[in-house]
């Protein structure tokens, strides 16, 4: 019988597009989130509608799985751990969603990082075979603009001036599939777009596709901090805004990774904005 890959935040900002494509090249695809349609996924992919936590539906949903895409939201590492212990017990590999702002060389910077490298460890400590993806900020946290963007031309923030390598999440998955259908174990795939942008950058850009003349306004950080209270959790916004300070200091994360690794270039800023043009307006 053939062996299926589970997707596991299967209607998220990179899982969705690692079910499709893993879905396009042919393999076998069980997509499991608390809240998935069979109406949210391409037709054939396995729908299976679950809390990663619920320990009898992993089970379940580990049914006849080799290989596995893990995202995980925010909880603490402890939760996580009988979680990969049931992977372990029933597939050969693993790739986890985890982040950049882990560090290899030393303490971790943040909550954040902290998180990501105890789930890095959790999986470790396992027989499985693992791709670790560390992608740098995510294009699509832009989205978080569009509320400014419907009331008109500005965008008010804080940190317009710092450096930011902001992924694709279509790449950040294109990256996971190569992971779990190729040779890619025991790598630590640091991800971040080709190009270096600024925040009040990224907002020209968005502009210019849109045919707008959209500009920056630069917040106090107290005000931004307000802002961002509305649409993300208290314990990560002083930690987010820690890591935009930082990369005013530390400079630019760039890699060529996914270039690297998916043998095409990484997918531009502009091109994800053409890709959520109607997610902008
Ligand atoms: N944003 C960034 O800039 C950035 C940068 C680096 C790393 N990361 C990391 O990337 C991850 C977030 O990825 P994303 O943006 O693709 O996530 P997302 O869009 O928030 O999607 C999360 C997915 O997980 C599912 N899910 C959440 N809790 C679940 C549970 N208990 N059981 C089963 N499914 C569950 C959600 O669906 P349901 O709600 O239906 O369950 C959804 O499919 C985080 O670990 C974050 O730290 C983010």
């Amino acid at each position: 019988m053939t062996k299926q890959a589970l997707v596991i935040g299967a209607t998220g900002n990179v899982g969705r597009h690692v079910v499709s494509q893993l879905h396009h090249q042919g393999v076998p695809v069980r997509a499991l989130s608390r809240g998935v349609r069979a109406a949210d996924l391409p037709p054939g992919v396995e729908p299976f509608a679950a809390d990663v936590t619920d320990a009898a539906a992993l089970a379940a949903a580990l049914h006849r799985v080799d290989r596995v895409f893990l995202v995980w939201r925010g909880r603490p590492v402890p939760v996580a751990e009988p979680v990969v212990a049931a992977i372990a017990g029933a597939a050969t590999h693993l790739t986890l969603l985890s982040s950049a702002v882990v560090r290899d060389d030393g303490p971790q910077p943040d909550a954040i990082a902290e998180l990501h490298a105890g789930l890095e460890g959790l999986v470790t400590a396992t027989d499985l075979e693992w791709t670790f993806l560390r992608p740098a900020q995510f294009a699509t946290n832009t989205l978080e603009w569009a509320a400014q963007l419907r009331l008109g031309d500005e965008v008010r923030g804080a940190y317009g001036d710092a450096p930011t390598t902001v992924v694709h999440e279509r790449d950040i998955a294109a990256v996971a599939v190569q992971a779990m259908t190729g040779h890619h174990h025991g790598r630590r795939y640091v991800l971040t777009g080709p190009e270096i942008h600024t925040p009040a950058g990224l907002v020209a850009v968005i502009g210019e596709v849109l045919g707008r003349d959209l500009r920056w306004v630069e917040d106090s950080v107290e005000d931004e901090r307000r802002r961002m209270l509305g649409w993300m959790p208290a314990a990560f916004v002083d930690v987010v805004l820690a890591g935009r300070a930082r990369a005013r200091q530390e400079g630019p994360l760039h890699t060529t990774t996914v270039q690297d690794v998916l043998g095409v270039p990484a997918r531009t800023y502009r091109e994800w904005v053409k890709d959520h043009a109607a997610d902008l307006a």
